[in-house]
Parts: C-alpha cells; structure tokens; sequence
C-alpha cells in the first residue's frame, strides 16, 4: 500500500484539490521509510476508478507546498463570471496594462495577467475545450478598458463564427479576416507599421512604445496605441503557408514587444507541425485547455497533464515567468455580454467619435501604399457604414416575405438591440412595413432583385 494522509483541501471552481502527505511504511527489519511521491502519482487511474470521477489529475509535489495535490472533479462546476473577478480587489490594485481576468484557481482566487508583459499567448485544446471563449473573454476586458486611442486590434477567424461578431468595432483595423489568403498580407503589414514604429522610436530617441508615448504626452502630442492581433485557428494558416507564417509569426514575435504589438494565438491541433518548435520558443505564455493525448499536452506545455483537464473552460496556464503551469477554471463571457459591449462601441464610433471613421478604420492607420495583394483587406471596410450583417438580414426577410425581430435574433444569432436596429434601418429604408399586431411581424415592401416567395402575398 501506500499510506498517505490529507493536509490540505481546497475547492475551486471545477475541482477539489486534496493535499496529500506520504506516510512511511514499515519494513521487517523496522526500517520506515517515507512513501516515494512517484508511487502516489501512479495512482491517479485506481484512485479515478474508485471515486468514480472522469479524470484525477495528480501534481506532485504541488510547488510551494510540502504535499501532492491530488484534483478531484466536482460533481457540479460553477462558472466563473467575469464581472466578480473585474469589480474585485485584485484586479483593481493590478497596475500592468494590458490586464485581463484569466479565471480563477484551485482556491477560488481570481487570476489576472497581462498581454503586455507575456507579450504572446498561446492557445491550445480540442473542439469544445474552451478556446474562443477564451478569447472572448480576453476581448472583452480589452475592450472594456481601452478606448481605440489605446488599443487597435486585428481579428483573423477563418471559421467565420467565433470573432466576426465584432466588425465595426472601432478598435479592429480592418473587417475581421476570414480569408485565409489575406492573413499573410495582414501579417505583412503589421510587419511594417513594427518597423515604421520602430524608426518613430528612433527619431524621438525612445527605447520602446512606454517611453514613446509618455514623451509625445508631455509634448502634447498623438500617442501610438497598442496593437493585438488574434489568430482563432493557427493550424488553417500553417496549412496554406506554412514557412511563410512562420516566418514571419517568428519575426514579429521576437520584435514586437519593444513597439506594442502583441499576438494571441488559438489551435485545436497542437502537433509539432502547426505549433512549430520556432512559434513555440516565441510564445512563452501559453494556456492548454483539454487536450486528447499527453503527446498534445507536451507540445503544448514540454509536460503532460493537459490530457486529464475536463474541457469547458479548465485550463492549465503557463505564465511566462511561473515555474510550473497553474490549474484555473477560465472565465465564462456570454454572448449576451458580448453584444452589449460591441454595440456599445459601434454606437461611439457611429455617433460621437469623429477620430474614428465610417466602419470602423481611422484613416491613417490605412497604409498608403498597399501592394494589390493586401488592399481588398481594407477595401471591405467601406461597405460596414452601419451593422456588417445588414445585407444579410435584408435578404432573410425577403426570402421570407415577412421579418420580426425575434426572427432576426435567431437566424442571425445576435442580440435583441441589435435585431431591433436592424429591422429599423429597415424601415427607414421603406424595405420593411411597421409592425404588426402580437407576433410584432413586417411585412415586405421593396424585394429589390429577389422575387417574392411562392404562395404570392403571404397574408
Ligand atoms: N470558461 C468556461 N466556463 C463555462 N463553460 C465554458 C467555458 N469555456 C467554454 N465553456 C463551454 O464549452 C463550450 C465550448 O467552448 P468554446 O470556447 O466554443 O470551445 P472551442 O473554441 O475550444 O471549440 C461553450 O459553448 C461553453 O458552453
Ligand atoms: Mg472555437
């Protein structure tokens, strides 16, 4: 056997931690000797087996602690909300820019950290682990604490689903890309606003974007914003141009911190072959959320573990300058959240911020000699004067012959404010009636080039 006793329990979010100290074992002869830590650890599948829990991850030792620290499930997981963690203590007194609320640990303590001071990230887990929830969550916080003054970003979502919620957006520099053809151009350019930054920094006589800025303050002039670029899928770029991007991922990795561009990077295949061991010596803070294999999990991590995570948002966090990576449950955002947050911005860049404009993209952020390869990139921009999902809710219900707001939400999958803004606009535009009667439905005026539906005027 190997007898052990519990020290320490803490409960988190996802799990229970059981503190658990080597007893000794007595032989023959009366020698005792201690239970080695690496019998304990063996046990993770029998003690599994016995609790009957999915997954039992066993940390030995647990750093700081003179105990192994076996993590149990909890039978129900309670989600962390970002808005407990925001309106806490320690985010409040953290000072770092860049800041962002990542979830909460084994003891149910909130964990904050900064974009700048990683200055990547790096994302990995299966389908359904909790990536773009991730993501989300790190967006909103920028977006909640940063105007675009301060913080410009570059959204890359080949899937379509998970980012492009967020065009008009004044902070994007660009409509979210969907093209994989265009990330290599984007890539490209950002390439030169790091070293057009750079040549800034030299006439001025500053090291890097802090000092830059906190002497264009003091002459009163226009600071640089940070800029964030998110790639939601890295394995769909590495497959169309796989020297290419990393080329230059590595590149800007390795410059970009001095100038305040930083990268985040999301994949569900952690294989040697999409997270390279070049991106990889690059992006040293890296959060794996459930992985299938211990195989994942050390090119992810260089140590297993990740495999016995139980998805939905448990993750084990590498910080940069943490010795080991720390168990959190991450922090759940709504898309209800979301939305208000987006339409919030979208308001203030449609009506009350000049510096910003039509769709999003301050002129001269636009670069002025963009090679033809690239330009369709900012080209896209102009159509997004208003909601970037007009077009397509107008041919909804002209297909449909009738629209309501609750028919928008749905199809569209966006808010209520949203849905309602929509169908105005709408109206305004005479392609819509007003409401009618209970169901609040529409019915169409104008078909443009679409034919009416079969089965003549609906009633
Ligand atoms: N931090 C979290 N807290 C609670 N549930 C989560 C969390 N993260 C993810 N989930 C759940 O898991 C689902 C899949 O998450 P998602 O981020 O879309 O996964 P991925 O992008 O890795 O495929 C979400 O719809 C949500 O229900
Ligand atoms: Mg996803």
């Amino acid at each position: 056997g190997a007898p052990a006793q519990v020290v320490a329990i803490s409960r988190g979010p996802t799990i229970t931690q059981f503190g658990v100290e080597p007893l000794f074992l007595e032989s023959r002869g009366g020698v005792r000797t201690r239970v080695r830590v690496s019998k304990i650890a063996s046990l993770a599948d029998d003690l599994a087996l016995a609790l009957a829990a999915p997954r039992i991850r066993i940390q030995a030792p647990v750093p700081g602690h003179s105990y192994v620290g076996i993590e149990v499930p909890n039978d129900e997981m309670s989600r962390v909300a970002l808005r407990d963690i925001l309106e806490g203590e320690v985010f409040k007194n953290f000072r770092k820019p860049l800041a962002f609320a990542l979830g909460r640990d084994v003891a149910g303590l909130p964990s904050i950290a900064s974009i700048e001071s990683m200055p990547h990230l790096l994302i990995a887990g299966t389908t359904g682990s909790g990536k773009s929830v991730c993501v989300n969550s790190i967006l909103t916080c920028m977006l909640l604490y940063h105007t675009p003054d301060d913080l410009r970003v570059v959204l890359v979502d080949p899937k379509r689903v998970e980012l492009t919620g967020y065009n008009g957006v004044p902070h994007l520099l660009g409509p979210v890309v969907v093209e994989m053809e265009r990330v290599i151009g984007a890539l490209q350019w950002i390439t030169r606003e790091m070293d057009k930054r750079y040549h800034l920094f030299a006439q001025a006589g500053s090291r890097n974007i802090v000092d830059y800025n906190a002497k264009m303050k003091l002459q009163g002039q226009k600071k640089l914003p940070f800029l964030m670029i998110v790639i939601d899928e890295l394995a769909d770029l590495m497959m169309i141009a796989p020297e290419e991007t990393e080329r230059t991922i590595t590149r800007l990795a390795q410059l970009a911190r001095a100038t305040g561009i930083h990268m985040i990077l999301a994949t569900q295949r952690p294989s040697v072959d999409v997270v390279t061991g070049l991106i990889k010596a690059n992006f040293p803070a890296r959060i794996a959320f459930a992985v299938a294999s211990n195989t994942d999990s050390r090119v992810i991590l260089d140590q297993p573990g990740a495999e016995r995570l139980l998805g939905r948002g448990d993750m084990l966090y590498q910080s940069p300058d943490a010795p080991a990576p720390v168990r959190l449950q991450g922090v759940f955002v709504s898309d209800g959240e979301i939305h208000k947050l987006v339409d919030y911005w979208r308001d203030q860049a449609g009506n009350t911020n000049p510096y910003v404009a039509a769709g999003g993209a301050p002129r001269e952020t636009i670069p002025d000699n963009v090679p033809l390869k690239q330009a369709p990139l900012w080209e896209e921009t102009k159509k997004i004067n208003g909601d970037p999902l007009f077009d397509d809710a107008v041919a909804i219900v002209r297909k449909e012959g009738k629209g309501s707001v609750s028919m928008l939400q749905r199809r569209l999958r966006i808010g209520y404010t949203r849905a309602s803004r929509l169908m105005d606009t709408m109206e305004d535009k005479k392609i819509v009636g007003p409401p009618e009667g209970a169901t609040q439905m529409r019915q169409v005026l104008d078909y443009g080039d679409v034919p009416p539906p079969q089965g003549g005027e609906s009633k």
